[in-house]
């Protein structure tokens, strides 16, 4: 390790919460779209988007001079207690580009966690009904309500519970590891079966259900695709016995999947969405949008003393206008193409590599010991992370050994072709 990187390693082991889950040493010192500098002065191409965070690419342009400009006329306008003119003009095209063409109010928060308590704390308000369903290897957050939600990792709730009850967990259609033991389409789904025939007759009485909540795609649990109509068929259960369908567009959001947002791909309009991540070019933000009558609590209810701070919000709107203007959906579609068909390749080549998968910029390369039993290569995962660190490519795993590759939707073809054949390269060697 370089020798500032290091001395800064060895202090933030000593000053920060060690609950963090770092795979290597990199110590950021600068980021210019889909470049990375560290503070020795190396170079890396970033297949992260800092968790799918920076979509329009790092210090973008446009989302910089609309934070200097606003950072100048005011920090902080405490939305609980004042007004302001940017978090209406945000509120105003969320509700334009998010799913369903109906009236939505917004509800401004700082994080993705933050997003689903809302959503969660709406949800209950507006049934007055207090079950919630989720889904297993399902990620909406750290704080207790999200936790509640959340079940991807043990270690994420062990020590923690008692958590808030009323919570059901099912399983997912991760069709690479069926629960069920059945191969789409063959199955006809019967992950959703099970929710109608085993949990609603049995365990959850529907009346008090208030809400089913979903990734469209599975982000921290593995980058899990449920099939074309699997949210759709959700989504008709929820309306059968008026449960809210909440969906949870944190990882999925602003272009990554080549759709402003994975409903639109999965063809479903959501009651409540979650965002958060991608939505402001960095800076920290989040957002619960949801059908107007929904989101109708009195005054006290729910309130955040910097949630759509003016700073934030002047981003996202730039970096939503940036997302339209360089069309970085189409840019993520056509990409993902390429990078699908690429991924599909290395499969054919290398017996680690158990499955691929993906949508336009949020692609994913599960890795197992063997393909007949599909064990997951967990260490093997972890070395490639490091040697692709090592070579100069910043990559992230999730789930238990899958590997994403989530560049800023802003990337060239020519630097994508680069980082997959470092991918490619460092797969040969393990
Ligand atoms: C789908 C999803 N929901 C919620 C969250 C929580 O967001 P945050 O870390 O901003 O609290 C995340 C973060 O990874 C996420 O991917």
């Amino acid at each position: 390790m370089a020798k500032k990187s290091e001395l800064i390693v060895k202090k933030d082991s000593r000053l920060i919460s060690p609950s963090y889950t770092r795979s290597y040493p990199l110590v950021i010192d600068k980021a210019k779209d889909c470049w990375v500098w560290d503070i020795d002065g190396k170079k890396y191409l970033d297949f992260s988007s800092f968790i799918a965070v920076s979509n329009v690419g790092h210090s973008n342009p446009e989302a910089v001079k609309a934070v200097k400009e606003q950072a100048d006329k005011c920090l902080h306008n405490a939305g609980t207690d004042f007004y302001n003119e940017l978090e209406v003009k945000l509120a105003r095209e969320l509700n334009r580009i998010t799913p369903g063409d109906f009236t939505k109010r917004v509800f401004f928060t700082n994080s993705g966690t933050e997003a689903v308590e809302c959503a969660f704390k709406l949800a209950r308000w507006y049934k007055k009904k207090h079950r919630m369903i989720a889904f297993l290897d399902s990620f909406h957050g750290r704080s207790m309500g999200s936790l509640s939600l959340t079940a991807s990792k043990i270690m994420q709730r062990d020590h923690f519970s008692p958590l808030v009850p009323g919570v059901t967990h099912i399983p997912f259609a991760y069709c690479y590891r069926c629960a069920f033991g059945k191969e789409y389409p063959m199955c006809n789904m019967e992950c959703l079966k099970y929710l109608e025939d085993e949990i609603l007759t049995t365990i959850v009485p529907p009346d008090e259900v208030a809400g089913v909540i979903v990734e469209p795609i599975q982000g921290e649990g593995g980058y899990i695709f449920p099939p074309k109509n699997y949210h759709k068929r959700l989504q008709n259960i929820c309306k059968k016995y008026r449960f809210l369908y909440i969906a949870d567009e944190i990882q999925t959001g602003f272009g990554r999947t080549g759709y402003m947002f994975a409903s639109e791909y999965f063809g479903v309009k959501p009651d409540i969405i979650c965002l958060a991540k991608g939505i402001a070019a960095g800076t920290p933000l989040g957002a619960c949008v949801a059908k107007k009558e929904i989101m109708s609590w009195p005054p006290g209810a729910h309130a955040s003393t910097f949630g759509g701070n003016p700073v934030s919000c002047a981003a996202s709107l730039a970096s939503i206008n940036y997302i339209k203007k360089k069309n970085l959906c189409r840019n993520a579609e056509k990409l993902g193409k390429i990078g699908l068909k690429f991924l599909k390749d290395v499969k054919e080549e290398n017996e680690i590599v158990g499955d691929v998968r993906g949508l336009g910029l949020m692609l994913a390369m599960e890795l197992v010991k063997d393909r007949k039993n599909k064990t997951h290569a967990k260490k093997e995962t972890h070395k490639v992370l490091n040697r692709a660190f090592r070579k100069g490519l910043i990559l992230l795993s999730t789930g238990v050994s899958t590997i994403r590759i989530i560049p800023p939707l802003t990337i060239t073809k020519e630097d994508f072709e680069k980082g997959l054949d470092i991918l490619e390269s460092v797969i040969k060697k393990i």
